[in-house]
């Protein structure tokens, strides 16, 4: 199996994410390193260890990241996951350590994957610190839409600088908002699933309910899943179609033309990919 690393801010599709994988054997899931991003980095750890305690894997290590101001509470819940991350049981492992930069050097290996899920300052950390990522696939940007400021997407607009280090120097795939929102779990997808990540995603679909003209009705009926769209190309590649592109990031956090190339996933089967995460996450 394909050893991973998640780099993540739980957050409700984190969640799913994560699940995902814990849930695929193509992967090995070797470390969760959290970040602040949705909610602060006290609830983005505490919810990844809890996750994890609900998905039977209190065996893989969860290193606290770097700290920050949550800025997504409006769509995953004051706790980063609907209101119901008290609901999922304790964790009896504590935190392994909180030096992500240190446990990537430790834990990296040539065939290892890193999906990073939140903002990327972990990220560029151990970008600047001279750590190789052989293949790092980022969910966040998107070229020409926002979801945070007209331009930007939340985890480049949390920490432009860290997105800035990664597009320049670290070779990832960029998995886009372009594509993430047309990947919608709608109310179906979310019945057929596990009920207890089901049952994280209330206030998100309030949120969406509440925001349905800027979201032109669209997600009224579900969830978006970036984080799993991202993910789900670790454990499947080819998952998504990628191109080169030529682009950075600008102060703002937006995504824009320019000259360091990277891949960008542009396209998905989505029935496909949905019908396969629905078989893995329904428990
Ligand atoms: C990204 O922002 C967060 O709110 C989600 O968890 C996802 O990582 C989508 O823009
Ligand atoms: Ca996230």
């Amino acid at each position: 199996a394909t050893p991973l690393i998640i780099d993540t801010d739980p957050g409700v599709d984190d969640a799913f994410a994560i699940a995902l994988a814990a849930s695929s054997p193509e992967v090995e899931l070797k470390g969760l390193t959290t970040v602040f991003g949705n909610v602060g980095l006290d609830l983005t750890t505490a919810n990844a260890l809890r996750l994890l305690a609900h998905l039977g894997r209190t065996d893989v290590p969860v290193v606290k990241g770097s700290p920050g101001e949550g800025g997504a509470a409006d769509v995953h819940g004051q706790d980063g996951l609907g209101g119901q991350a008290l609901s999922l049981p304790e964790n009896p492992q504590p935190v392994h350590g909180d030096d992500p930069v240190q446990f990537f050097a430790d834990t990296i290996t040539p065939d290892t994957v890193v999906a990073a899920i939140g903002p990327l300052t972990n990220i560029a950390r151990a970008v600047e610190a001279g750590i190789e990522f052989p293949r790092l696939i980022v969910m966040g940007g998107g070229l020409g839409v926002g979801n945070t400021t007209l331009r930007a997407e939340f985890n480049f607009w949390a920490d432009p600088k860290a997105a800035q280090t990664v597009i320049r120097k670290a070779n990832p795939i960029v998995v886009p908002l372009n594509l993430t929102q047309k990947c919608i779990a709608d109310t179906e997808f979310l019945a057929n699933v596990d009920p207890v990540l089901s049952n994280l995603t209330g206030t998100y679909r309030a949120y969406l309910a509440a925001h349905k003209d800027q979201n032109q009705s669209r997600h009224e009926e579900g969830i978006l899943v970036h984080d799993a769209v991202a993910v789900a190309e670790a454990i499947v590649p080819g998952t998504l179609r990628l191109r080169t592109h030529g682009l950075d990031v600008d102060d703002e956090g937006a995504l824009v033309e320019g000259k360091h190339q990277v891949e960008v996933a542009e396209e998905t089967d989505w029935p496909a990919l949905r019908s396969f995460m629905e078989q893995r996450l329904s428990g």
